[in-house]
This record gives C-alpha cells, sequence and structure tokens, in this order.
C-alpha cells in the first residue's frame, strides 16, 4: 500500500484521497468529481437521452408551475427561495420566469459551491428574467444552511432539485433533512427531487451511456488527483462499472482496475498499489420510494404535505414542512 508516512494535508479533498485510496476496499467521494471540467460533462449528462432525470423533473416543474406558485406564496406573502446546488438554474427558471408573470413577490438566493456557477447563472437570469431579485450565496450545503437558518423576516422555500440527495447513504441523507429542518422556521417549505425505483435496465443506462460521457465523468477524479497532486493515473487502464440492485434502490458506480499497476501521487508522497480488477467506489445515486422518503421524513421530524410526479411515475418532488 503506502510506502511513506501520512503528509500534513493542505486540503479535505487530499486527506480523503489519501484516506480512500489506502482503505480496503478503495473508496473516493463523488463530490470531487466537480471541477471546472466535471461541471461541463454533468452539463453533458444531463443533456443526454439516458439521463431522464432532469427532463423527468423539467417537466414536473412545467406542468405544475401554477399549482406550486399557489404553494410558495400563499396568501400572498413575500417569500425567499433558497436553492441548494443551483448550477445552470435550468430547470428553477421554468418557476421563476411563472412567479414573475404572475407578479408573485420572492427574491432568489441560489448556493452553489462553485463561484463560476453562480456567476454564470446570475449573469443568465440578467439576460433572461431581468426582474428576478437575486442574491447569490457562495459555499458548502453545511454552511449555507447555517446561513439560511439566521436568515430573517420572509417566509424561506429551500429548493433541492435533480435527486442530489440520492448521492447521500441514507444517514448521512436524514442527518441533511435534519440541518434543513433546523433552518426553517414553522411555515417554511422545503421542496425536494427524489429519483424513483423503476426498470433497473432504465437505471443501468442513465449511468452508462453509449457514448461514454459517465464514464469520462466517474474518471474525471483521478483526472483530478493527476492535475491537483501530481499524480500518474492512466486513465485508459480503468473501466467505469456500474451496478444497481432493485432491492435496495442503490446505483453504484465504480472504477475498476484492468491490469496490475502502481500509481504514485506525488503531493501525498502516497504509492497506491492496484490488483487487477480491483475497484475504487466513487459514488451512489439512491433511488427511492413512498415508502423510503416517509421514512426518511419521520427521521428526520419532517412532515410531507404534497408530492408531485410524472405519468410513468419515474421521478417525485416532495414538498415537506417542519
Ligand atoms: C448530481 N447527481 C444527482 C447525479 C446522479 O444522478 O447521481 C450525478 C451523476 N452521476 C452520474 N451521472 C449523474
Amino acid at each position: 500500500m503506502q510506502d511513506n508516512e501520512a503528509p500534513t494535508f493542505t486540503s479535505t479533498f487530499a486527506q480523503e484521497v489519501y484516506e480512500g485510496l489506502a482503505a480496503h476496499p478503495k473508496h473516493l467521494s463523488s463530490k470531487y468529481f466537480y471541477d471546472e471540467v466535471g461541471d461541463k460533462l454533468f452539463q453533458d449528462i444531463m443533456a443526454m437521452p439516458e439521463y431522464y432525470l432532469t427532463d423527468c423533473e423539467f417537466n414536473i416543474l412545467e406542468e405544475n408551475k401554477t399549482k406550486i406558485a399557489e404553494l410558495f406564496g400563499k396568501n400572498g406573502a413575500p417569500f425567499s427561495l433558497f436553492e441548494l446546488g443551483a448550477g445552470d438554474g435550468k430547470k428553477t427558471k421554468v418557476l421563476l420566469r411563472h412567479f414573475i408573470e404572475k407578479n408573485i413577490p420572492f427574491d432568489y438566493r441560489p448556493i452553489d459551491i462553485s463561484q463560476n456557477a453562480l456567476d454564470q447563472l446570475e449573469a443568465s437570469l440578467k439576460e433572461e428574467i431581468p426582474q428576478v431579485e437575486i442574491n447569490t450565496l457562495q459555499g458548502t450545503y453545511f454552511d449555507t444552511l447555517r446561513d439560511i437558518g439566521n436568515a430573517n423576516g420572509r417566509k424561506k422555500i429551500i429548493l433541492f432539485l435533480g435527486s442530489n440527495i440520492g448521492n447521500l447513504l441514507h444517514p448521512q441523507a436524514v442527518e441533511f433533512l435534519k440541518n434543513m429542518r433546523d433552518s426553517i422556521n414553522e411555515g417554511d417549505l422545503i421542496f425536494m427531487g427524489f429519483d424513483q425505483k423503476k426498470n433497473p435496465q432504465t437505471i443501468l443506462d442513465a449511468y452508462n451511456d453509449k457514448a461514454g460521457i459517465t464514464e469520462a465523468f466517474n474518471k474525471n477524479i483521478l483526472a483530478r488527483i493527476n492535475k491537483e497532486m501530481g499524480a500518474n493515473f492512466d486513465l485508459d487502464k480503468f473501466l467505469h462499472w456500474e451496478v444497481y440492485d432493485p432491492e435496495t434502490g442503490t446505483a453504484k458506480s465504480y472504477l475498476v482496475s484492468k491490469t496490475a499497476q502502481d500509481v504514485f501521487i506525488e503531493s501525498l508522497e502516497l504509492k497506491v498499489r492496484l490488483q487487477p480488477w480491483e475497484t475504487i467506489h466513487t459514488e451512489i445515486s439512491q433511488k427511492y420510494d413512498d415508502a423510503v422518503v416517509a421514512w426518511l421524513a419521520r427521521k428526520a421530524d419532517l412532515k410531507i404535505i404534497t408530492e408531485l410526479t410524472d405519468s410513468e411515475k419515474n421521478y417525485k418532488n416532495y414538498v415537506f414542512k417542519k
């Protein structure tokens, strides 16, 4: 495994890479897929025909925008719309446009770890829907939920779209929902997307596209370690491998070493030895059903007010309150 003692780490990324690649079995966190290249690859994934999640949620928002406006803007009270992990805001713009057209009083507070993503979103909104009052907030979910909790005055609505919750294991998802609960007051709402269990083949295809975009996205974590930590991973020596367990609803992504290989990560002074067919687990994408969402809500002491779905029930948006 590694020959040297652990160096002092210059970032959480460095520490997690060290620990994950020294572990048995090896793992890396999918949160590190996202640099400029990874952001672009994820945009490409969302535009792929196989990745049904984005279109499903887009259509749910489009078809239910009147109902959503009534829910958010009940009694004409102004609200602040916080969005965690806003990205390019493509789906949210359906709602923003509708709220503006209907003169619903609100302000939009997108939150993202990437200042670059926020700047682009702000610029595109100024161009497309300039009437929207926007205040961006850069930071991790954890920090920004605390900021949301401290924000007073208007009614709060928190959006968390894209089934991003699915990248968390159930215990982490419960913790996250509890943090969300702590950041809202009576009368505030949480609006979240949960991808649903469905034909296992549909799910496997969404995470294993023929064009190899998801493969490049998965391997981008190795490319980042090469770039940022002076490593020498040969990306061609790894397979992108996806499995889906229809019983638990868990899709898992792996990088599988095709051969015996030694990789050196310079800034960590870490030598990583991979056996033939050894795995590095990189991502989970959890799929849900009503019973599991109800269980998560109960654990986090949240109440489900309503749910919205598409005709095939491939995807659902649930609305929670305290
Ligand atoms: C961001 N997240 C919800 C995506 C998902 O579906 O798990 C990331 C992704 N991974 C592969 N394709 C898309």
